[in-house]
């Protein structure tokens, strides 16, 4: 992509870095997407004919906690197969060439962890840890080879919420789920970052799900720019500085180089 918009857009990038500014990014299913990971609203995003809003919230855990717990442990499955792509490990590259710079994502799979990034603010949770309903402990899930690791699709489906660790509660995925509250501290760094950025990238989501998609709203109330990079039209495209089209693991890489960042 070599248009007027990308150009445009890498000047502000490199103009936020000369003027010592912030750039904030917001990053969503589809920074994943040529990693292997199904988006959530895409056709791809079905799991046993379930959609994602059927299954992420606490009615559904309630319902049928098993049937809940497989389709997270078939995600985690494909995040432990796949690798970083070409646009987590450009956001790394920025992280470690720019300090004014937060990144902030609704994904749960650590792959910007696993790219290299060293400060995520992940608003809605963690796929690799379960959270003990009983005295609230986050613990990291057992690693493939453990005996309890993730469920490949087809392979298990008897696979059972496992006890906490520390006090033998029952436990749950550490995910936001529909209809709760983000948890604060995130939720309060990712709202600094996005109210103080010259730029904030907004790449690979939907921009459909509140109140992550409103911190675009928050940067260009407090007169910064939003960068989009999505190869459809969401609902934030009308609003935002420039909309980017093309795959994030092309655009960005291609935008950061543009705006003066060595690739990863
Ligand atoms: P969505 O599935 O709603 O949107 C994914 C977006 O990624 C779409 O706009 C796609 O066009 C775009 N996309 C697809 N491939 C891409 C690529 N190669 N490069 C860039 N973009 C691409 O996912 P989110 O917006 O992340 O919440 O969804 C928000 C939240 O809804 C998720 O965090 C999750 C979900 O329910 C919870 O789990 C709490």
């Amino acid at each position: 992509m070599t248009d007027n918009r990308l150009n445009e857009a890498a000047q502000a990038v490199r103009q936020a870095m000369a003027d010592d500014g912030w750039i904030a990014a917001l990053t969503g299913a589809g920074v994943s997407a040529e990693s292997g990971i199904p988006t959530f609203r895409g056709a791809e995003g079905l799991w046993r004919g379930f959609r994602a809003e059927e299954l992420a919230t606490p009615e559904a855990f309630q319902r049928d906690p098993d049937n809940v717990w497989q389709w997270y442990m078939w995600r985690r499955g494909l995040v432990l197969d796949a690798q970083p792509n070409a646009a987590h490990k450009a956001l790394a590259a920025l992280e470690r060439h720019h300090r004014g710079f937060t990144l902030v994502t609704q994904n749960v799979d650590g792959l910007h962890q696993r790219a290299g990034s060293e400060r995520v603010v992940e608003l809605h949770g963690n796929i690799h840890h379960a959270r003990c309903l009983q005295c609230g402990r986050a613990a990291r899930l057992p690693e493939p080879g453990d005996g309890d690791g993730p469920v490949r699709d087809g392979e298990r489906t008897d696979m059972e919420t496992p006890r906490c660790p520390q006090c033998d509660g029952s436990t749950r995925p550490h995910i936001v789920w529909f209809g709760e509250t983000l948890p604060q501290q995130p939720w309060r760094q990712a709202h600094a970052a996005a109210a103080s950025a010259d730029v904030l990238l907004v790449i690979g989501t939907s921009a459909a799900v509140y109140p992550a998609a409103g911190l675009i709203d928050v940067t260009l109330a407090g007169g910064g720019r939003v960068i989009e990079i999505n190869p459809q039209a969401t609902d934030a495209s009308e609003r935002v500085t420039w909309a980017l089209r093309g795959p994030a693991g092309d655009v960005l890489p291609e935008l950061l180089q543009a705006g003066g960042v060595a690739p990863a």
